[in-house]
């Protein structure tokens, strides 16, 4: 029983990694308001890590990509609120990165590695002191997701799915858990039926051994009859389990399904998220160019 609580505790584990805290340049939790972008780490598995908001991309270099709306390259948040080396990147903190909410980096030249700066626009570039060379970033991701990972292979993109490793977790957990309890459940129904036989049991005797049973009165008719009760309660089981299944296939069916695969309870209320979001863009998009007008 001890062994097959092990998944659980890793699982919960995992489940602590993605929903860690991160902090803004400022230092603050970033806030996690609902109906807001959540903040995710871009690499669950390191100690330390940037964040980016769950719908930007984590670029495999530390930067967030803004993904649907502002298309810039920024430093967003991190899972240590002094911003380390491993946040910061070599940018000085505070004298380069602004205490704003997001610090916006500039590309100043193309390369294997290329020069960024931190600024308020692209004029940053100017002062080369102010340079830091990020390496290459090789890896993308959604920030929301680090299931799905695109990453350089040789001359190519790949997309790299964890789902395998996951679903071969997941497989374990599910026998972890069915066969203490398929054990426990043989275990309860030979204590409450004794007279009860598993049916593989019975077939493997054939009818020889049963009807040396009936000759030699070891198979009481009260325990035939308690075994008929005891079937036609799990065929109810069964049949009640089936109906649930049903019932659940019927509102996953309803539901919006925002990832088809791995979207797990928790990922939804980033559907009303992105939903608000864009609202809200073009609602900006409006505005501004009734400003322009
Ligand atoms: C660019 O940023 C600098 C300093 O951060 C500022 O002085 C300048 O006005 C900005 N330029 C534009 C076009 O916004």
């Amino acid at each position: 029983m001890l062994f097959s609580l092990i998944p659980f505790i890793e699982a919960f584990a995992a489940l602590a990694a993605t929903t860690r805290t991160c902090y803004h340049i400022t230092g603050e939790p970033a806030r996690q308001s609902p109906g807001r972008p959540k903040f995710f780490p871009c690499d669950p598995g390191a100690e330390v890590s940037n964040c980016c908001s769950e719908i930007d991309l984590c670029m495999g270099n530390g930067l967030c990509l803004g993904f649907n709306a502002y298309n810039g390259y920024t430093f967003q948040a991190c899972t240590h609120p002094d911003w380390p080396e491993a946040c910061s990147h070599g940018f000085k903190w505070p004298n380069t990165i602004p205490s704003g909410f997001y610090a916006l980096a500039w590309q100043c030249r193309y390369g294997y590695n290329s020069p960024y700066c931190i600024g308020e626009n692209a004029s940053c570039c100017e002062d080369e002191d102010g340079w830091v060379y990020l390496p290459r970033f090789s890896n993308i991701h959604l920030a929301g997701n680090s299931d799905y990972v695109i990453r350089a292979s040789g001359g190519n993109g790949v997309i790299e799915g964890s789902d395998a490793s996951d679903a071969s977790d997941r497989i374990a957990l599910g026998v972890g858990i069915s066969i203490p309890i398929v054990a426990i459940l043989v275990a309860i129904g030979q204590w409450w039926f004794p007279g009860a036989r598993l049916w593989i049991w019975k077939k493997r005797k054939g009818p020889e051994k049963l009807k040396k049973d009936d000759d030699d009165e070891s198979w009481p008719r009260e325990d035939a009859k308690r075994l008929w009760f005891w079937k036609r309660r799990k065929r109810k089981d069964h049949e009640k389990r089936k109906r649930d299944d049903d019932e659940g296939r019927l509102l996953e069916e309803g539901g919006i399904a925002l990832s088809s695969e791995g979207s797990s309870g928790l990922e939804m209320s980033a559907a009303g998220d992105i939903g608000e979001r864009q609202f809200q863009y073009k609602d900006d998009e409006q505005s501004s160019s009734t400003k322009i007008g």
